[in-house]
């Protein structure tokens, strides 16, 4: 019996594809950021090839990206509305366990998708606000400004957009009085830009899947809104058949539960590159949102960036910076 069971390990072993990543810079990100994103595969691959497990290789390739200022997560995450507040929201499923951890609203930690790789060992699956910054400090994670050159530069391209001086607007907040709903704890002052969440999905040598994910939030943000990031199935998902991480408009992404409905596709035998199409297919082209997604031989990843997009690419807004490490 022993032996049947070694041998079944053995030739699972040897039947398995290598490990691989694949990572994403966020929607909107620029291709030229791929030194960034190829940066992140590496680091990933490195673990996974050096033995590292699906999930810790997955929070690497991501702590790579919160670890540059040219992403939105870490430090570099968008500075909300008010023109200081920084509030992220990051989190890691393993597809071996089932086990999921995140952070919502999370404030002053370098590395929030750390923060949710330690709620992952706690009963619960989701820390917000306040109490989740208080969690991180109890852990020993210290008091860290994500504040940089940066995402400064990124409000200052923000507030010209929302000021009206600058051509690019977004449809839903031109028709919101959000004026009218400042909810944040300082007086109003104006702002606005791309929202793009950093992300990375892992096949190990076991050929075990994960995927950790992390963001600044989308541009123009209320104090305390929360997107797809930490919401389970719905900006990342893990199990014995893939993972996928997605990016984009978070509210669109939780309404369709879009790394779970990626996730299903692959379960159902499609390689990664066409649960990604088939994905963004079903979405039109307006919606921003990207995704990444790896299965057990194949890795994919793409973004819906449309025709009309394309009028207005600059040097934060173009297609997807994503990268594959194999
Ligand atoms: N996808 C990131 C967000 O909407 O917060």
């Amino acid at each position: 019996m022993r032996t049947l069971l070694l041998l079944t390990t053995l030739s699972a072993l040897l039947t398995a594809a290598p490990p691989a990543a694949v990572v994403h810079g966020g929607a909107g990100s620029p291709r030229i950021r791929m030194d960034g994103t190829d940066k992140a595969a590496a680091k990933a691959l490195a673990g996974l090839k050096g033995g590292a497990p699906a999930l810790e290789a997955a929070l690497a390739g991501v702590v790579a990206l919160e670890d540059d200022p040219r992403f939105n997560a870490g430090t570099g995450a968008n500075i909300r509305l008010d023109g200081k507040t920084i509030q992220m929201d990051a989190a890691c499923m393993d597809g071996e366990t089932g086990g999921f951890g995140a952070v919502a609203a999370i404030e002053r930690v370098k590395n929030p998708v750390l923060v949710a790789r330690k709620v992952m060992a706690t009963p619960h699956l989701l820390i917000v606000g306040e109490g989740a910054t208080r969690f991180a400090r109890a852990l020993g994670f210290p008091d860290y400004d994500p504040t940089c050159a940066e995402n400064k530069a990124r409000f200052q391209r923000v507030q010209a957009i929302l000021k009206g001086s600058d051509p690019r607007q977004i449809e839903a907040w031109k028709r919101y009085d959000w004026k009218a709903a400042w909810n944040f704890p300082t007086p109003l002052k104006e702002a606005l830009g791309p929202s793009d969440t950093v992300g990375c999905v892992t096949r190990d040598a076991k050929g075990r899947f994960a995927a950790a994910i992390s963001t600044g939030g989308t541009t123009i943000t209320f104090y305390g809104r929360v997107g797809d990031v930490p919401m389970y199935g719905a900006g990342i998902y893990a199990g014995p058949k893939g993972a996928v991480a997605c990016t984009g408009n978070g509210e669109d992404i939780i309404k369709h539960l879009v790394a779970k409905a990626a996730y299903d596709l692959l379960e159902k035998g499609l390689s990664a590159q066409q649960a990604v199409d088939r994905t963004l297919a079903a979405f039109p082209p307006r919606v921003d949102l990207g995704l990444v997604a790896i299965g057990p031989d194949s890795t994919g990843g793409g973004c819906n960036y449309s025709a009309e997009k394309k009028a207005f690419v600059t040097d934060y807004q173009a297609q997807m910076a994503w990268s594959v490490g194999q």
